[in-house]
């Protein structure tokens, strides 16, 4: 990754920075970004449950990147966490960015959590969490990737989904 590239933890999102992602987030045809934008807005989502974190990514001062890691909100279980809301600029795609995003975010998931998850319908960002070591199977409802993140295999049965 380009050595004028910063990935670091922050405590607050910042709301200014972050309009051209989420401008750039809808205008691709997800919603996710504007949806984080308002659950940190009115509190539902800050990031600052034991084991939670956002970071960002930035070029010079520019926010170009975001990732962030909630405590998984579907399944009810504190040893879960889920990777959400990452987007990088599409200027900056395919340098590693979001890799080291992703990187940062399971060392410190590692911290608190056994499994984490995520969902997405973006055949890109599939093909991104396979090489990170996200798998597919077993299913898990509300999640399309996971990844184990001790030696022992932990998967809530009641999390297995039906189909
Ligand atoms: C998915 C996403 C986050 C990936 O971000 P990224 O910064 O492009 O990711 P990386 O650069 O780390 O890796 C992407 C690809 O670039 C390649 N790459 C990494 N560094 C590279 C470099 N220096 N030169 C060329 N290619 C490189 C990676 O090998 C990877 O290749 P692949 O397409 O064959 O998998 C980004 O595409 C995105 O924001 N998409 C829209 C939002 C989205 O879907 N988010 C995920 C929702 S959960």
């Amino acid at each position: 990754m380009d050595a004028q590239i910063a990935i670091s933890r922050v405590d607050q999102l910042d709301l200014v920075a972050i309009q051209p992602l989420v401008d750039e987030n809808t205008a691709e045809g997800w919603l996710f970004l504007s949806k984080a934008v308002l659950a940190y807005q009115d509190g539902r989502n800050r990031f600052a449950k034991p084991g939670e974190a956002l970071f960002e990514a930035r070029f010079e001062n520019e926010l170009i990147g975001l990732g962030g890691l909630n405590v998984d909100p579907y399944l009810n279980d504190g040893r879960i966490g889920r990777v959400r809301h990452v987007h990088v600029l599409k200027a900056f795609r395919a340098r590693g960015v979001g890799h080291s995003l992703l990187q940062n975010i399971i060392e410190h998931a590692r911290k608190e959590f056994k499994l984490l998850t995520l969902r997405t319908s973006n055949p890109v960002a599939d093909r991104f969490y396979r090489k990170l070591g996200f798998v597919t199977t077993p299913a898990i409802n509300n999640a399309t990737h996971h990844l184990q993140l001790t030696d022992k295999i932990y998967l809530p049965r009641a999390a297995w989904a039906d189909d």
